[in-house]
Order: structure tokens, then sequence, then C-alpha cells
């Protein structure tokens, strides 16, 4: 079992926290951040592409896509930012190993990661995640625009999680500001990157999950009920808790997508459904700001 934690919402964005395990047994989950934290402009869409509605439905998004040079080429920024107690722990390696995992699942759907820059700092209060340090480290360190992918691998991140991140909305819409989206970006613990310190979860594929997010995915257990509109996605098997290592239950759960809880190696999909979702939000929010 594993205790997920409410998070604060990141400021104007739309946020979604993801638990890291726990050691106290027989807790039950509640819900995470997600839809509760998300912004309106997140949810209205959601709903509006769910109902095939949406201004970025099939043929918005192909007139987006075919006007882009290379429509799955997505930039990326790594942030290593460790505790003075932890400053040598993530070496030089581990970020090229990260890029590859978060490749190696993307990949089959078109989409590629190129990675920029690698920053790194040792900063006992960044590392945290936690309110003002974490605003400040995202002010300081955040590159590119609101279609470059900051990902920060802190080593001490706050409040048991694996990892947590905004989900793509309006935020940025027609602004070119980078100071009305500073804080987008997803906050991972470094100890989740391939062969870092945490058991099961070590393989990379923490930073496939927050980066669904940051694509605009919600988890596949969305509302922990078999009612409602889950995740909004038609594809995926409603699941009304998250799965916990890899075992199925009940039967249809998917256990095996990236935007469940299940342990690194059992990740393996994303449906067809969640990567058309993607590439809608992209059209929609990221793609030219
Ligand atoms: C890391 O910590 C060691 C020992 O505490 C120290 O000697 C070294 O200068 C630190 N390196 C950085 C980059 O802060
Ligand atoms: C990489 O990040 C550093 C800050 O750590 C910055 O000075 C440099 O300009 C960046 N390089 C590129 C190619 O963006």
């Amino acid at each position: 079992m594993r205790t997920p934690f409410l998070l604060a919402s990141l400021g104007l964005l739309a946020s979604a926290a993801d638990p890291q395990p726990s050691s106290a047994p027989g807790q039950p989950f509640d819900c995470g951040t997600g839809t509760q934290s998300a912004d309106q402009s997140y949810l209205d869409t959601i709903q509006q592409l769910h109902d095939g509605k949406a201004k970025g439905s099939l043929a918005a998004r192909a007139a987006v896509l075919a006007a882009h040079d290379d429509p799955g080429k997505i930039q990326a920024i790594f942030h290593i930012v460790m505790t003075n107690a932890a400053n040598d722990s993530i070496t030089n390696v581990m970020p090229q190993a990260q890029l590859d995992s978060l490749n190696a699942a993307y990949n089959p759907y078109n989409i590629q990661f190129m990675l920029q820059n690698v920053t790194r700092n040792t900063n006992d209060a960044w590392a945290v995640g936690k309110g003002d340090d974490d605003t400040n480290m995202k002010h300081t360190l955040r590159q590119g625009t609101y279609n470059t992918l900051n990902l920060y691998f802190q080593t001490d991140l706050v409040g048991g999680v694996l990892g947590r991140c905004t989900l793509s909305s309006a935020v940025a819409n027609g602004k070119g500001n980078p100071s009305v989206y500073f804080n987008d970006g997803c906050n991972i613990n470094a100890n989740a990157m391939p062969d870092e310190l945490m058991d099961g979860f070590n393989k990379g594929k923490t930073a496939v999950r927050e980066t669904g997010h940051w694509l605009g995915l919600l988890h596949t257990f969305e509302g922990y009920s078999c009612d409602g509109p889950g995740d909004y996605i038609d594809d995926t098997p409603i699941e009304s808790t998250a799965t916990d290592g890899c075992l199925t239950y009940p039967k249809n759960d998917p256990i095996h997508n990236y935007m469940d809880y299940s342990i690194d190696d059992c990740y393996e999909v994303f449906t067809g459904l969640q990567v058309q979702r993607t590439e809608s939000m992209w059209s929609m929010f990221r793609d030219g700001n």
C-alpha cells in the first residue's frame, strides 16, 4: 500500500502529485492532486475533448501538427538539485540514462525528447521542493518556453511523493512571457532516477508518468471511483484504486499503463486515446507558446 499525500496546488497552475511507496500497510488511498487542483481551462478542455467538442479535436490538431517541422520533438531541460549531504549522489551518466528511459517509453508513440541542458545545483532548501523555496528554484532555474519540458530531480523531495507535475493549461496562451508560467514543470524524487536508491522505482518511469501529466494526462484511477468520468479518456479501463506493484486486481485494471502507480518494471503502454489527448493538449496549449 502506498499513502498518497495532498499537495498544495502550485499557484495558478494545475498540478498532479504522485505518492511514493509507504512502509505503512493497510492505509486507504485518498485522492492525490489531480482534477481537484487543475485550473478551469484544463478542466473545461478535458471535458470538451472527451465530448468531442473542443476546437483542438482532430481536424484542428492535424493542421497544427502538419504545420510543424518536427511535431514529435520536445525540448527538455533536466535540473539536478541536491542537498549538501547528497551532493555527489547523482552521477553525470544519470541524466542520459533518464533521457533514454523517457524516450524508450515515448518513442513508440512518435514523441521524442531532446535534452538541451542539464543544470546541477547543491542547495539544501531547493532540494526539498517546498513552498517559496520551490518557487524561487523554478524562478531561477526554469529554461525555455511553455513548450520546453523542465524536470527537477530533487534528492529530498518533500511530502513522501515520487513526483508531482503541472498539467498543461491555457496559462501561457498568447502571453509569451515566462513570468506567467515559470512554475510549469515536474518535481521528481531524484532517487527514482535510473539506478538510484529507490527499489522498484529506479528505472526512470516516474519521469515518464510526470511527463504524462505535463502533456495533459490524468491518472488512470483519477476520481478513485468506478463511476464518473475517471481520466476523461475512453480507452483506459476505469479503475477505483491505484495499482500497487504489478498485480491485476480487479481483472481489467490498466496496471501496465504509465499513468497508473505500478512499479517501474510493470509499465508498458499509453493507449491510443491517451496519445491523442497529449497531441490535442499540445496543439491547444503548448505549441507556439
Ligand atoms: C559536496 O560535499 C563535499 C563534502 O561535504 C564537499 O567537499 C564538496 O565541496 C561538495 N561539493 C559541492 C559541489 O557542493
Ligand atoms: C544551460 O544552463 C546554464 C545554466 O545552468 C546556462 O548558463 C546555459 O546558457 C544553458 N545552455 C543552453 C545551451 O541553454
